[in-house]
């Protein structure tokens, strides 16, 4: 960050590290315990009469809204001022990765009885699994290079540059959203509309840094 930002703009108060150290665990336990009850609705019979395309539908969902909040982090920061977020980035990206991951396999490995030819012709030939299948493996390096270790191996700016790769991931995982409904396009396009504010904020955080007048808050490091 410049001096010449800095002296811009105020952060807002930083809050304690200790008052946060909660943050980190609430939001893994938070994350998992949809899963945790699907799969006990799913031992009990609860997932209704279809409880594949439930467990599908579940999980897409999951992995679009925590894949959009791992994306929110930074614009907050950039609007707001809230460092805090920062903090749990990674879990919520990484808990994208397990939803997304997991709706691949429930859909796969449970509907497609793991047949590889018909997975094989499915990517091929629909167009929203073609997508989908490119979001999900677009987000397997960025799973695997998450660690901070990882981040010293690869050097931040080459590991920044790798990990640009999300918003492609998440572009792909809107279009596949919205090109699996049939009818009513008002949630899909709700999430499409706000990756595309996420989005915008950053470009226009980033143009404005470039001219030397940030949009609110100071950044300390962007990604
Ligand atoms: C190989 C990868 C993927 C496959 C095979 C796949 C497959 C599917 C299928 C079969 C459906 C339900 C379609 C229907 O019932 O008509 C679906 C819905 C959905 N998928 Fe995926 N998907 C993949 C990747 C992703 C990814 C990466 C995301 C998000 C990060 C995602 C998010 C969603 C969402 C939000 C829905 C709609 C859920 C709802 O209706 O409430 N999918 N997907």
């Amino acid at each position: 960050m410049t001096p010449q930002l800095e002296s811009v703009s105020k952060p807002s108060k930083p809050i304690k590290a200790s008052k946060l150290s909660w943050l980190g665990p609430g939001v893994v336990l938070g994350g998992l315990l949809p899963l945790v009850v699907m799969i006990w609705d799913a031992y009990s019979g609860l997932l209704g009469a279809n409880p594949v395309q439930r467990a599908t539908h579940q999980t897409g969902l999951l992995a679009t809204i925590l894949l959009l909040a791992s994306l929110a982090c930074t614009p907050l920061r950039q609007t707001l001022g809230w460092t805090w977020p920062a903090r749990v980035r990674k879990a919520l990206g990484l808990l994208a990765f397990t939803y997304a991951f997991l709706h691949m396999l429930i859909y796969f490995v449970i509907d497609h009885g793991l047949s590889l030819s018909v997975i094989v012709e499915d990517i091929l030939k629909r167009p929203f699994i073609t997508v989908g299948f490119a979001a999900v493996v677009l987000m397997i390096p960025l799973a695997i290079t998450s660690s901070k270790g990882m981040v010293r191996k690869l050097g931040f700016v080459r590991w920044q540059g790798l990990h640009r790769l999300v918003y492609l991931a998440a572009g792909l995982a809107a279009l596949h959203f919205i090109w699996q409904t049939k009818k009513d396009l008002r949630e899909p396009l709700l999430y499409a509309g706000i990756l595309g504010v996420l989005l915008l904020t950053r470009v226009v955080w980033n143009l404005r840094k470039k001219k030397g007048r940030p949009a609110a808050a100071p950044a300390s490091r962007s990604s």
